[in-house]
């Protein structure tokens, strides 16, 4: 007897086993396809109709229980069974037990290798146009942040040694620069899902004459794909995304590593209120950036999901294999977790109060101005560069050995380090440390990349005007 319990059932002796079943089913996670599922079925039907592949009254039928079954499911869900495999066949069945013989001409010219690639294209473009609305959110923060902070005083680091004074507003829009970029490969990502591969049957095109171009219309795509092999067995756009994905939610946690590390009571220079923090079961002073650590463990795991499709795809014949159905699995674990981190960020964000003012002690405590010093000499002097270094970082060893800042330098010390070099050039050199304070450091930095006031002012006015002009687009 054929299985006729399933919808390929016509060549097969026995249904699958047991195990087979919950190997091969895919409802547990593609359910949630169902609107994209539904709406890519009434475009093809609607096509066939146009087409003359499918009389108007079987597409009328078919498609008004389509809608009938949407709005059911959104409703009341659905009731998943192992032996239905997909969401395909879910609604399919549910069709047919409807309408009868009508339901059954909704699959004619058109496989489940092009429908679930048309179902993931539609649901991934409409994901990224609701997400990229929050990653412009988090981009409109932070340059408010830069706003705000305006004129205050920040420290750089390199080796997470203080290493110069930049203006807050300047670290702050470093982030900003990163998560434009970002946007730009979500734009990438965006161009390459905007395609229909409806149309694409199996593998080799249907064997009637269809029209995807009016599917891609009615869907909403930018285009239709080339070639209906590589549609079916395409999957670059999802891992452009993932790319996307795992480059912002890596900038999200080198964020929040920063911000952990401000956060400390040897640094103390930022502090998280309490709605991004949480206490410790035993120790009752505690106060923990748990907010900031799980975001910056999400990069783990959407990268892994980079990489599962990657290792997934390499060695995979073309074109459709069933190991394609698990791209779902990460793609979906991917998408509700760049929501999250999203989201997130911009809480994070919003929770964060920095202490510029603290700062300006470390600074000086930690010499930052020592590169202003030596600077001074060579644009003073004309002392080679090596020379002023040289005398810079004696500076430092007896501030340090004396526990004094760079400025509170007796003028005795300063002669006798500069003696050598005096003698050397047959110069007289007028070198008073206290002249570099953290602000003339800050103002002094040339040219349109740095952090002196005026080009930060410059940097703020590109970054607005940018958010004013980026938008997504489908082409
Ligand atoms: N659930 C399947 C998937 O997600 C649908 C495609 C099945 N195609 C096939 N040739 N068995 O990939």
């Amino acid at each position: 007897m054929a299985d006729k319990s399933k919808i390929w059932g016509g060549r097969f002796q026995s249904g699958p086993s047991g195990i087979a079943e919950r190997i091969s089913e895919s409802i547990s996670f593609d359910h949630v396809l169902y609107d994209v599922d539904i709406r890519g079925s009434i475009a093809h039907v609607n096509m066939l109709e146009r087409c003359g592949i499918l009389s108007e009254e079987s597409s009328h039928k078919i498609t008004d229980a389509l809608r009938s079954i949407h709005a059911e499911i959104e409703q009341n869900g659905l009731e998943f069974s192992w032996a239905l495999e997909d969401i395909h066949m879910h609604i399919e069945k549910i069709l047919t037990d409807r309408i009868g013989d009508d339901g059954k001409r909704m699959h004619t010219g058109r496989s489940r290798n092009d429908q679930v690639a048309v179902d993931t294209h539609l649901y991934l473009k409409e994901t990224i146009e609701g997400q990229s609305g929050l990653l412009l959110s988090v981009m409109k923060t932070i340059l408010e942040m830069a706003e705000k902070y305006r004129g205050k005083i920040w420290a750089g680091y390199t080796h997470l040694q203080i290493a110069q004074p930049v203006l807050l507003s300047h670290y702050i829009l470093s982030w900003f620069w990163k998560f434009a970029r970002d946007f730009q490969l979500m734009q990438f990502a965006y161009s390459e899902t905007c395609q229909n591969p409806l149309g694409a049957a199996a593998m080799g095109g249907p064997n009637y004459p269809v029209d995807p171009d009016m599917v891609r219309e009615e869907l909403g795509f930018g285009k239709s794909y080339e070639n209906s092999m590589d549609a079916v067995s395409n999957r670059d756009y999802q891992l452009s995304y993932h790319f996307f994905a795992s480059r912002l939610s890596l900038h999200i946690s080198r964020f929040c590593e920063d911000m952990i590390i401000y956060n400390t009571s040897e640094f103390a220079t930022i502090r998280f209120s309490d709605a991004v923090t949480t206490g410790s079961s035993i120790m009752p002073q505690k106060k923990n950036p748990d907010i900031a650590e799980i975001l910056r463990s999400k990069s783990a795991r959407i990268t892994g999901n980079l990489n599962s499709l990657m290792m997934n795809l390499k060695g995979l014949p073309t074109t459709y294999n069933r190991d394609l159905q698990d791209d779902k699995v990460y793609l979906f674990d991917t998408i509700k977790n760049v929501t999250l981190i999203l989201e997130g960020m911009k809480e994070l964000l919003t929770n964060v109060i920095f202490f510029p003012d603290k700062l300006q002690k470390n600074l000086e405590a930690g010499f930052g101005t020592a590169t202003d010093v030596a600077d001074y000499l060579v644009a003073g002097y004309h002392l080679p560069f090596r020379d002023a270094h040289h005398i810079s970082g004696a500076i430092v060893a007896i501030a340090e050995q004396k526990k004094v800042f760079i400025n509170q330098i007796s003028p005795a010390d300063i002669a006798t380090i500069l003696k050598p070099f005096e003698d050397k050039y047959n110069i007289k050199i007028n070198l008073n440390p206290a002249e570099f304070t953290v602000e003339k450091s800050v103002s002094r930095r040339g040219g349109s990349l740095s952090t002196s006031p005026e080009m930060v002012e410059r940097q703020m006015d590109k970054a607005r005007k940018l958010l004013e002009e980026i938008r997504l687009t489908c082409f």
